[in-house]
């Protein structure tokens, strides 16, 4: 579930390796050292890794370059497509972060980049509590997405949005489910994890919650 913004990716998908490269100047600021927080992620995961909102592949790619098992889930068609193509011997499910096949216990590492916000807070503690049940015993979830320190931290940036003429990026923040740091917190330490933030640029925190 939180599939309402599939469309969005749907069309997205073709020129999205463009926006994480800094092209699209709206997003420039949210993608601002991508390819080191892709790193950063691979470099905290361990063993056999589900990787959730896959994408055009990027991550899935570092970690499969660094010898992990991956699985890959991913709601939209045309991103799949794109990944396997970059990865053509990637397991991909059709699928999301409550909706995906059945692995209790056989992950040690579930990451995601760029893709949890796609959820509510409440779909967010469902998620978690999931992430619990597959991950082995000392598991961990590896997540870098965008979420603020406060709402006024949100306001100040939409302001700041609003004077470039960010239409589009205003949109997204408003229209999509970014949670507070806070808020993050109180879901994984509510589903028994112990959890630390690290901020990675102006928009994006680096997530590790251990089990
Ligand atoms: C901004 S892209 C990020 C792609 C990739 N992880 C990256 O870092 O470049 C967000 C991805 O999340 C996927 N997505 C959207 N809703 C989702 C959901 N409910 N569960 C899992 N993935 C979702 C989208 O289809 C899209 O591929």
């Amino acid at each position: 579930m939180g599939r309402e913004f599939i469309g969005l990716f749907e069309e997205w998908a073709e020129s999205y390796d463009d926006s994480v490269l800094g092209k699209d100047p709206q997003y420039a600021a949210v993608f601002l050292h991508y390819d080191k927080i892709l790193d950063e992620v691979a470099k905290y995961s361990t063993g056999n890794v589900l990787e959730f909102g896959i994408g055009t592949g990027n991550l899935t790619k570092k970690l499969v370059g660094k010898g992990h098992q991956v699985a890959g889930v991913e709601p939209s068609e045309a991103m799949r497509k794109i990944a396997v193509s970059k990865i053509p011997e990637l397991p991909v499910y059709e699928g999301d972060f409550l909706t995906f096949p059945n692995m209790d216990n056989s992950i040690d590492t579930i990451v995601s980049t760029y893709a949890f916000h796609h959820l509510t807070d409440e779909e967010k503690d469902e998620a978690i509590a999931k992430f619990f049940k597959v991950l082995t015993k000392r598991g961990k979830v590896v997540f870098a997405d965008t979420m603020f320190e406060s709402s006024i931290a949100k306001e100040n940036i939409i302001e700041e949005a609003n004077k470039k003429g960010f239409a589009d990026l205003i949109e997204d923040l408003n229209r999509e489910y970014y949670s507070s740091i806070g808020t993050m917190q109180e879901l994984f330490e509510k589903n028994q994890f112990h959890v630390t933030f690290k901020k990675m640029n102006e928009f994006v925190w680096l997530v590790i919650a251990e089990k």
